[in-house]
């Protein structure tokens, strides 16, 4: 496997996730949305962790600097982790219009966001990666946990 393709698939499950919580607050069932909101922002929050303390550093010492696409990305994050509390409050209040609000606007950032990373740090990441630094990179990703 990829580094790209890794990560990519977190992408992806966790806008799966995010599109089903999103379906249950607009048909009012929030005690379902909850349950898929927490998983959105659990899965979402270990993949940013497997990014900060694994992906960003190597790429960092790959491209030799620090204050570039990572620095930007690890900014996005926590425009991200913002949203996502005050969407916890919405689902929390059980506010389906606030809540659907928010959801727009995080759809937006983390499409942008993913966009970024899956067109330039992954595929970067790719191109000057063998497949022993590959792996190694993607087994210490899987150690993390919350
Ligand atoms: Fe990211
Ligand atoms: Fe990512």
């Amino acid at each position: 496997m990829t580094i790209s393709n890794y990560l990519t698939n977190e992408h992806r499950e966790c806008d799966n996730i995010f599109a089903q919580a999103e379906q249950e607050v607009a048909n009012g069932d929030f005690k379902k949305a909850e349950e898929s909101f927490l998983k959105f922002a659990d899965e979402t929050l270990l993949h940013f962790k497997k990014e900060e303390e694994q992906f960003f550093p190597m790429f960092e010492e790959l491209t030799g600097s620090s204050d570039g696409p990572t620095m930007v990305m690890k900014h996005e994050h926590e425009q991200v982790r913002g949203l996502m509390g005050k969407m916890a409050e919405a689902i929390e209040s059980q506010n389906r219009d606030a809540y659907l609000s928010l959801a727009e606007s995080m759809m937006i950032l983390l499409q942008q966001h993913n966009m970024k990373e899956e067109q330039m740090l992954y595929a970067m990441a790719d191109r000057v990666t063998d497949a022993n630094r590959a792996n190694e990179l993607i087994s210490k990703m899987e150690e993390l946990t919350l």
